[in-house]
């Protein structure tokens, strides 16, 4: 199977519903997961884009979290009333700005944006 050239990693940890710090599950990740998958699929970049369930981010108080490689950025407070907007956005390697809640340093070799 192919390298992608992007990765949306989606956090699908679940924890009990009293737990101080959230989950990214208890907010309806994993229907995102399913969501996305399809809009990538809908869209024909299924093969350059791949949607992948993930364990803990640590971003657990601003989920559902979602990180979007290379352009190392995550998305905070994700519902499915976002997936079309990632969706459009990967497809031409763009970030929904208004998502975003961390940007971090940019690969080794690439100059930050
Ligand atoms: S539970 Fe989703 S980022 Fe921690």
């Amino acid at each position: 199977m192919p390298h992608r050239e992007r990765y949306l990693f989606l956090c699908t940890n679940r924890r009990p519903d009293d737990h101080p710090k959230g989950s990214c599950a208890a907010k309806g990740s994993e229907e995102l997961v399913k969501a996305l998958k399809g809009a990538l699929l809908a869209r024909g970049i299924a093969g350059r884009v791949r949607a992948c369930s993930s364990s803990c981010l640590d971003l657990c108080e601003i989920g559902a979290a979602v990180v979007q490689e290379p352009e190392h950025v995550a998305y905070g407070n994700v519902t499915l009333g976002d997936v079309n907007d990632i969706a459009d956005a990967v497809a031409k390697g763009e970030v929904v700005e208004r998502l975003v809640v961390h940007r971090g340093p940019p690969p080794a070799g690439r100059s930050g944006a």
